[in-house]
């Protein structure tokens, strides 16, 4: 048995272990299952209650957690990787989010994970059919978990995952005052979101340009590029502004010697950085996007251990085995912008909240700071009038871990030193605003 293999049985062992219950934080309880959501489109989640002792699941908020690609797996990266109670190597993370909330992992749209389509037909192609689709899932949800009703629900999205929160919110706002799915809705998380892809890749060049990432000429290519994502877009062009969206990538990667789209400090692993000749935009998104959320390790942990452990996974069915698929299928719907749901939203009265790392590329502040100020929001004008708040730091008093503002039933967080995985990133300040966001602090 190699290192690995040794690995992989000991965290084999520890998840039978958690199984026959740990002392806390390891007790808390979970739960698991499939929806078939539609005809040959099998929906995976995983709940786990929140832990935090004394005050039990009851007394804490429920967050849904929402995974970006279109593609990426919540039950895997966000879990594992992010929030959830244990990290990949099975051990206890200490800025889980179990500990504030009550976590709704849900693989999602349709493909995702360890959710999986029996046919190429029963694949999303644009928001509307995500929405509907995690519409039926809430509905078993809340049903079978009639427990969760009353408690309140918060949805909390990274990156893509944003676009589908805000779409999926609007759709469950409808759902609930026409009495169709039963829950407490209390508000809608959107962090470094897709919510408008063109005032990303616009802002691209000035963004690496002011850090040091690009010199004149690339600041001209990167512009140039980006030009033509916009009058594609203009031209309603959409799957050619997704492959020009891809060609503005590459153009980065070759001005700033391979930036890392989701944390300009550091850069793309060499096997990852340039694109060889002939990768079309779809293996471009699976290199660049896909893979990052799929890495060896994680594959292995979600396709051994924890398969068995959960001990439904259809045997065909591989966790991230259609992650490329996903997107392929949505690549039409994948730059349009949903700005307009976001002002459905504050209009109909959800408490919606933005946050972004400042050392995000892919969706960078200067992007969300665009959109955000073209809001028709009437709450826009006070929001604006506004000075923001500095947050110390929790793990370093006085040394300041982000900024934020709130006005009527929106709030902005400029979380410092995170790029696109806050979580992952700044753990102790992701856990702090999860607090200030669900009124617990
Ligand atoms: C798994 O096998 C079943 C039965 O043969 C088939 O209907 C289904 O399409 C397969 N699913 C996947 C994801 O390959
Ligand atoms: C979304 O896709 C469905 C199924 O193809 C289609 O019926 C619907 O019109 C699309 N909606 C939008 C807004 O593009
Ligand atoms: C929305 O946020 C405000 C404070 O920011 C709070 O008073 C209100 O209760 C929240 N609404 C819901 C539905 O949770």
């Amino acid at each position: 048995m190699g290192l690995r293999g040794a690995a992989a049985s000991f965290s084999f062992l520890l998840v039978i272990i958690i199984n026959k219950g740990l002392p806390s934080p390891l007790t808390g309880k979970e739960a698991w299952s499939y929806v078939e959501v539609r005809d040959g489109a099998h929906m995976f989640w995983w709940l786990y209650y929140a832990d935090d002792q004394p005050a039990g699941y009851k007394d804490l908020p429920l967050v849904m957690w929402l995974q970006g690609g279109p593609g990426g797996s919540g039950s895997g990266f966000g879990n594992f990787e992010e929030i959830g109670p244990l990290n990949r190597d099975l051990e206890p993370r200490k800025t889980s989010w179990v500990q504030a909330a009550s976590v709704l992992f849900v693989d999602n749209p349709v493909g995702t994970g360890f959710s999986y389509t029996d046919r190429a037909d029963a694949f999303t192609t644009n928001v509307t059919m995500v929405a509907t689709d995690m519409l039926v899932l809430l509905k078993h949800f809340f049903t079978e978990k009639a427990e969760f009703q009353n408690i309140p629900f918060y949805i909390f999205s990274e990156s893509y995952g944003g676009k589908m929160a805000a779409a999926i919110s609007l759709e469950l706002t409808k759902a609930i005052e026409q009495g169709t799915v039963k829950c407490n809705f209390a508000g809608v998380a959107l962090g470094d979101s897709w919510i408008s892809p063109l005032d990303s890749v616009m802002t691209w060049g000035p963004y690496l340009y002011t850090t040091s990432l690009l010199d004149d000429y690339g600041l001209a290519d990167v512009n140039s590029a980006a030009e033509a994502v916009k009058q594609a877009m203009e031209q309603q062009q959409f799957t050619k502004a997704t492959e020009l969206w891809s060609v503005t990538e590459t153009v980065v990667e070759q001005n700033t010697n391979g930036v890392n789209f989701y944390n300009i400090l550091t850069q793309q692993p060499d096997e990852r950085r340039f694109s060889s000749a002939g990768e079309n935009y779809i293996a471009l998104q699976t290199r660049r996007h896909i893979g990052p959320l799929h890495s060896q390790s994680l594959s292995e942990l979600m396709n051994g251990p924890i398969r068995k452990k959960l001990g439904i996974i259809p045997q065909n069915v591989t966790w991230g085995g259609q992650a490329d698929l996903v997107f392929s299928y949505m690549a039409e719907d994948f730059m349009k912008p949903v700005v307009d749901i976001v002002d459905q939203l504050l209009k109909a009265g959800v408490n919606v909240t933005v946050y972004n790392g400042q050392l995000d590329l892919i969706v960078d502040t200067m992007g969300q700071e665009l959109w955000v100020k073209r809001l028709k929001w009437d709450g826009l004008s006070g929001f604006n009038k506004l000075r923001w708040t500095p947050l110390d730091d929790p793990t370093s008093p006085g040394i300041t871990g982000a900024f934020y503002k709130t006005y009527k039933n929106f709030a902005f967080y400029w979380i410092l030193k995170a790029g696109h995985m806050i979580p992952s990133d700044q753990g102790p300040m992701a856990l702090q605003m999860l607090k200030m966001i669900t009124q617990q602090a």
